[in-house]
C-alpha cells in the first residue's frame, strides 16, 4: 500500500526522499511524488509522476529542486480516484502553502469536501486526502501543529499524515490513526516513514508512533503529543535489521533471496525458542494457567498468513487436542462468531498492520477474549493491540509474495502447539522430545531442498505456458495446496486453484485434460495412498502432473511427469518443507513469463485498508 517518507535536516531533501521512496517500492504503488519547502523563495514545490519512481526521478532531473531541506514524499496505491498525476500525493491547499501526504482512508471525505466546496475551495483531485490540505490551511493561524490537530479532529477513518508548510520550513508534522508511521532519529536530521526499510541506511533509532499521537519534528528535536494535546515521552527503539536485510545482496529478486533465508530464519527460531527440549515462548502475554484454561481457539489472518493459520489448526488440534476454527479475518469480523469465556484469538500476520486482521482482534478483545499475535513486524499495531506476541523475527520481507514469513509463521504455530500440548498434558515427554528433535532438522533439510532449485527451474521452463494450474493436497498439506496456488497466481498471473485432493471428484476433475498442469503434494503420510489414487485419476485424463514427494519414493515417478523430492520427516512437519518447492515453482514460472516478481501488479505488501 502507499508509502511515506519525510525528511528534515540540513541536507538537500529531494535526493534523500527519492532514495527512501525506492526502498518502499515493495509495498506496491502506481504513482509517486515529493513536496519540499524551498528556502529560496519560501514556497512549497511539488513534483509528481504516474508510474514508476524513475519517472519521478526523470521529472526532477529536468525540473530540479534545490535549497530545500524539509520535505515529504509518497508512493500511492490508488483507492479514491484512478492512478494519475493529479491524484498522486502530496496534496496542497489552494495557495500551495500546505502539503500533505497520507496513507489510509478518510471515510467522511465526501462531507468535508462538500463543506469546503461551499466555502469556495476548488478541488483538483478525486482523492480523499485533498480535503486534509485544505482543512489544515483553513485552520492555520501561524501554528502548524495546532492546525493539524484541528484538522485531525474533523476527519474519520485511518490515516498516517506527513504535513509541511511554507510559512515554517523548519517543521515537519506527523500524525497517525490506524496506518503505521515511524519516526527516525538522526544526528541533526530526523525522518518520518511508513516502514523501517525506508530509513534503515540513515538511522536505526526509531520511535513507533502510536494511534492517536502526533509529532512535531525539527532538525534537532522530536516532540510527541496525544491528539488531545497531552505530551508523550517518546520511547526510542533500536532496530535490529541490518541494511543488508533490506537489499538483494546479489540475488536477482528479493523473493529468491527471501526463499534462501528460510534455513536461517528457522535456525534462529529454534535457537531462541527451544531450551533444554522445552519450548520457550517469551512475550506470549498469558500465564501458563491462562494457557491451560484455553478451551477453543479462533485463528484469524488474511492471505498467506491465513494459509499458515490453516496449517496451525491441524497442528494444534493434533498436538494439543484443542478445537480450532480458522477464519479469514474479513469474514470473522462480520459474522459474529461465538466467543466463550476461555476462547483465545490467535492472529497471524507478517506486517501486523493488515486492516481486517486488526479489526478482528479489536472486535474479539472488546468482547472479552484474550488475543495473541504471531507477527513479524516489531512494534506493529497488532502487537500493540494484543495481549501477547510471538515474534517470528524473519527479518524484513520485501518481496510482495510472502515466503519466509509464511514458513516462520508455521514454525511458530508448531512451537505454540507443542507448548499447549505440554500444558494440556496431551503430549508425553517422549513424544515432545521426538517432535522437537525432528523440528531441529528443518534448517539443514531446507538447504538440501534448495540445492534442487535448478531442477525446479527446469520444470518451470516446461510448464510456464500452461494457462491454468491445479494444486492438490490432503490433510495438513491441503493448506499447502492453497498457498502453492496463491503464490503462482499472485506473481505469474496464471489462474491457479488450490483444492483438497479428496474434493477433486466433486467438481475440479472436470478441468482435467492434457492442457492442465496439476501439482500434487504427496509426501509420505497416512494419506499418501489416497493422493496416489488422485494422481492416477488425473493421469487417466491426461493431466500433466508434477509431484512433490518424499525422497526414496521411486514409485511416484511412474505416475507423475516430474517429481520434486523433499527429505523424509514427520508428516505433520511436511508443510514446512513442501513450501519451498511450491515457492520455487511460482518464482521460476513468473521469471520465465517476464513478470515483475517482487512487485506484482495490483498487489500491496501490507493491506492497511479494508
Ligand atoms: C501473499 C501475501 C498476502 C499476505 C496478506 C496478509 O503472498 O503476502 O496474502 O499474506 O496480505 O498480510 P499480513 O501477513 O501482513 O497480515
Amino acid at each position: 500500500m502507499c508509502g511515506i517518507i519525510g525528511y528534515i535536516g540540513s541536507k538537500e531533501a529531494t535526493p534523500i526522499l527519492l532514495e527512501g521512496l525506492k526502498k518502499l517500492e515493495y509495498r506496491g504503488y502506481d504513482s509517486s511524488g515529493v513536496g519540499v519547502c524551498s528556502a529560496k523563495d519560501g514556497k512549497i514545490i511539488v513534483r509528481k509522476a504516474q508510474g514508476k519512481i524513475r519517472h519521478l526521478e526523470d521529472l526532477i532531473k529536468s525540473h530540479p529542486i534545490t535549497h530545500a531541506t524539509t520535505g515529504i514524499s509518497h508512493t500511492r496505491w490508488a483507492t479514491h480516484g484512478a492512478p494519475s498525476h493529479r491524484n498522486s500525493h502530496p496534496h496542497c491547499d489552494v495557495k500551495q502553502t500546505i502539503a500533505v501526504v497520507h496513507n489510509g482512508i478518510i471515510e467522511n471525505y465526501q462531507e468535508l469536501r462538500q463543506e469546503l466546496q461551499k466555502k469556495g475551495v476548488k478541488f483538483v483531485s478525486e482523492t480523499d486526502t485533498e480535503v486534509v490540505g485544505h482543512l489544515v490551511a483553513e485552520y492555520f493561524k501561524g501554528d502548524l501543529v495546532k492546525a493539524v490537530q484541528k484538522a485531525i479532529g474533523r476527519v474519520r477513518g485511518a490515516f498516517a499524515f506527513g504535513v509541511i508548510c511554507s510559512a515554517d520550513p523548519n517543521l515537519l508534522v506527523a500524525a497517525r490513526v490506524g496506518s503505521p508511521l515511524i519516526i527516525g532519529i538522526g544526528k541533526g536530521e530526523n525522518f518520518i516513514a511508513s516502514d523501517v526499510p525506508a530509513i534503515l541506511d540513515k538511522t536505526k533509532r526509531v520511535i513507533y508512533l502510536k494511534d492517536g499521537e502526533m509529532a512535531a519534528l525539527t532538525r534537532d528535536d522530536v516532540k510527541i503529543w496525544k491528539f488531545d494535546g497531552k505530551p508523550v515521552t517518546p520511547k526510542i527503539d533500536t532496530v535490529t535489521f541490518t541494511v543488508g536485510s533490506a537489499q538483494k545482496e546479489g540475488y536477482p529478486h528479493f523473493m529468491l533471496k527471501e526463499i534462501h533465508e528460510q534455513p536461517h530464519v528457522l535456525a534462529q527460531m529454534i535457537k531462541s525458542r527451544i531450551k533444554n527440549d522445552h519450548v520457550v515462548l517469551d512475550g506470549i502475554g498469558l500465564s501458563d494457567n491462562q494457557l491451560k484454561s484455553i478451551k477453543n481457539i479462533y485463528i484469524v489472518a488474511c492471505g498467506t498468513a491465513y494459509h499458515a493459520g490453516m496449517v496451525g489448526k491441524y497442528l494444534i488440534e493434533k498436538i494439543a487436542g484443542i478445537p480450532v476454527v480458522v477464519d479469514a479475518a474479513s469474514e470473522f469480523r462480520y459474522r459474529e462468531p461465538i466467543l466463550q469465556k476461555n476462547t483465545l484469538i490467535l492472529s497471524v500476520s507478517q506486517s501486523g498492520e493488515t486492516a481486517d486482521t486488526l479489526a478482528a482482534v479489536r472486535d474479539a478483545r472488546a468482547r472479552g477474549a484474550k488475543a495473541i499475535t504471531i507477527c513479524n513486524a516489531v512494534g506493529s499495531s497488532l502487537v500493540r493491540e494484543s495481549d501477547g506476541v510471538l515474534y517470528t523475527h524473519a527479518g524484513p520481507e520485501i518481496g510482495v509474495a510472502s515466503t519466509k514469513a509464511y514458513t516462520a509463521q508455521i514454525g511458530m504455530l508448531y512451537l505454540f502447539a507443542l507448548k499447549l500440548g505440554e500444558l494440556h498434558k496431551k503430549l508425553s515427554d517422549q513424544e515432545r522430545h521426538k517432535i522437537i528433535k525432528e523440528f531441529k532438522h528443518i534448517p539443514s533439510l531446507y538447504k538440501t531442498i534448495l540445492q534442487q532449485k535448478e531442477h525446479v527451474a527446469q520444470i518451470a521452463k516446461k510448464k510456464f505456458r500452461f494457462g491454468c494450474f491445479l494444486f492438490l493436497g490432503r490433510n495438513v498439506n491441503y493448506p499447502s495446496a492453497l498457498e502453492g496456488a496463491l503464490k503462482l497466481k499472485e506473481i505469474s498471473y496464471i489462474p491457479a486453484e488450490g483444492y483438497a485432493a479428496g474434493e477433486m471428484k466433486h467438481g475440479p476433475i472436470a478441468l482435467i485434460d492434457e492442457y492442465r498442469a496439476v501439482v500434487c503434494i504427496a509426501p509420505q503420510s497416512e494419506v499418501y495412498e489416497k493422493m496416489i489414487s488422485n494422481i492416477q485419476e488425473i493421469r487417466a485424463r491426461k493431466g500433466k502432473i508434477t509431484a512433490i514427494a518424499t525422497e526414496g519414493d521411486k514409485d511416484i515417478s511412474k505416475h507423475a511427469d516430474y517429481v520434486i523430492y523433499i527429505p523424509k520427516i514427520d508428516p505433520l512437519l511436511t508443510p514446512l518443507l513442501v513450501a519451498i518447492p511450491l515457492q520455487l515453482i511460482a518464482y521460476y514460472i513468473a521469471v520465465n513469463l517476464g513478470c515483475d516478481v517482487d512487485q506484482p501488479r495490483n498487489l500491496a505488501k501490507s493491506v492497511t485498508v479494508e
